[in-house]
């Protein structure tokens, strides 16, 4: 079986630069190129939401000239896929706190997501200003505040961000790295999780079909035998 719902941690796109002597920024303008190929590919192969870690709350912590970067880079893509995302029937969402992000970033965002909110392909879901245990503490205020008393965890799970999609079912880190980096931590209890060394930019469709085929040879039991 395919898997529903697909999440990736798109990482390496600063070492594939400078492997090639390139400033960082390059790697992630490429990575972003990548984003529609995978995309495309995955509404192809019937996968119904691709989750993607595009940027996390620890990002901020980076240099304020590749952050900047990272936040024009949104309009860099839409303005030159988004019709084409369009035309392929997908849908654009994201989670994370999109209110921290610049005025145009979010700009984009809405316009895209207004465009796309009718299509009914693949729900190609961006992970923004996003961080996992911050979701979960949240989510548990939320719940409190509904005047949740003894908490559950349906009662968390529905006041997710990410409440509304399918469980995902696989979860892909690009080159090398084996850790989640604050992503998807509750959603993530019973994914299968693949490490490749493929840099994101390198990571193509063949790639992902790889992924795939990897995932379906795995016997997923959830406790059971
Ligand atoms: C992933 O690539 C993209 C983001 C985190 C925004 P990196 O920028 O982390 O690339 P490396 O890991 O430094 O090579
Ligand atoms: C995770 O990659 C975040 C994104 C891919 C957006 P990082 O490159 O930020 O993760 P660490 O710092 O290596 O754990
Ligand atoms: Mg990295």
């Amino acid at each position: 079986m395919n898997p529903r719902h697909i999440a990736i941690i798109m990482d390496g796109n600063g070492r594939w630069a400078k492997a090639r002597n390139k400033d960082r920024t390059f790697g992630h303008l490429e990575g972003s190129k990548n984003v529609r190929r995978i995309a495309l590919a995955a509404n192809k192969m019937n996968i119904e939401a691709l989750t993607l870690y595009a940027f996390s709350t620890e990002n901020w912590a980076r240099p304020k000239a590749e952050v900047s970067y990272l936040m024009k880079l949104p309009k860099i893509f839409l303005d030159e896929y988004l019709q084409e995302l369009m035309e392929n029937n997908v849908k654009i969402e994201t989670i994370g706190h999109m209110e921290g992000l610049p005025k145009a970033t979010i700009a984009v965002f809405d316009y895209a997501k207004k465009q796309t909110e009718n299509n009914t392909g693949l729900i190609l879901n961006f992970a923004l200003n996003y961080g996992s245990k911050n979701e979960i503490v949240e989510a548990v205020n939320l719940a409190l505040a509904d005047g949740v008393t003894n908490i559950t965890t349906t009662d968390i799970e529905s006041r997710l961000m990410t409440h509304h999609l399918p469980a995902i079912d696989l979860c892909i880190r690009t080159s090398g790295e084996q850790r989640l980096s604050n992503f998807l931590l509750w959603q993530l209890a019973y994914s299968e999780l693949y490490f490749t060394e493929a840099a994101w930019p390198d990571f193509d469709q063949s790639e992902l079909e790889k992924a795939v085929a990897w995932y379906q040879g795995r016997q997923r039991r959830f406790g059971g035998l």
